[in-house]
């Protein structure tokens, strides 16, 4: 797949069933997340890959969280279910690195884009995706689950996958709408 044409054109796909990416494929996807664009070279990134019952752990502390906030019932019995939506789930976290010349906020973009490249190296490699956060990447409960500090942050749950079926093409957006060119 042409660069410009993925990211031109590129969709997410919430329908995703096995396989997931795996060998070199899934090494492609971390290497991806591992040259996001990163002020200083901090590496403020963590990522767990949940696979297999890696997703029954991810789904409890999603349980818990839901419990925790005093969801109905149902919704209790769904938060489990959640990550069983794919073959993978990636967590991406931002633990942020103090640094008098890089604030927050690009760590948190650095890891932002460090998602974005992986759904982008999954699309490219023949796989879907589609990146999630829901109520939980900021819930305490499922920030503590995953060691979060005060300034850490959960960018989201890369949801990676396989899917025949076949997205529909979006609308193209008016450049002129969010562009203005000063000259
Ligand atoms: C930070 C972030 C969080 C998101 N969280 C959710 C989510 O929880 N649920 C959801 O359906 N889509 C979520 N999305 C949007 C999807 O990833 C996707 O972009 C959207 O469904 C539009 O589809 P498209 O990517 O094909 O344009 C999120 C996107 C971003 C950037």
């Amino acid at each position: 797949m042409q660069a410009l044409d993925l990211l031109i054109n590129r969709s997410s796909q919430p329908r995703l069933t096995a396989p997931a990416p795996e060998g070199m494929v899934l090494e492609n996807i971390m290497q991806a997340a591992l040259r996001a664009p990163d002020h200083r070279c901090l590496t403020p990134w963590e990522f767990v890959v949940c696979k297999g019952n890696g997703l029954h752990r991810l789904g409890k502390i999603f349980e818990q969280s839901s419990i925790n906030s005093g969801a109905e019932q149902s919704v209790i019995e769904r938060a489990s279910q959640l990550p069983l939506r794919a073959p993978m789930v990636i967590v991406a976290i931002c633990r942020y690195k103090e640094d008098a010349k890089v604030p927050w906020i690009e760590q948190i973009a650095s890891t932002a884009c460090a998602v974005h490249s992986m759904q982008m190296a999954a699309l490219a490699q023949g796989f879907q995706g589609v990146w999630r956060t829901g109520s939980y990447a900021q819930d305490k409960i499922v920030k503590v689950a995953f060691d979060c500090f005060d300034h850490d942050e959960i960018l989201g749950f890369l949801y990676v996958g396989s899917s025949k079926l076949k997205t529909m093409p979006k609308p193209a957006r008016e450049s002129d709408k969010y562009f203005t060119t000063w000259e």
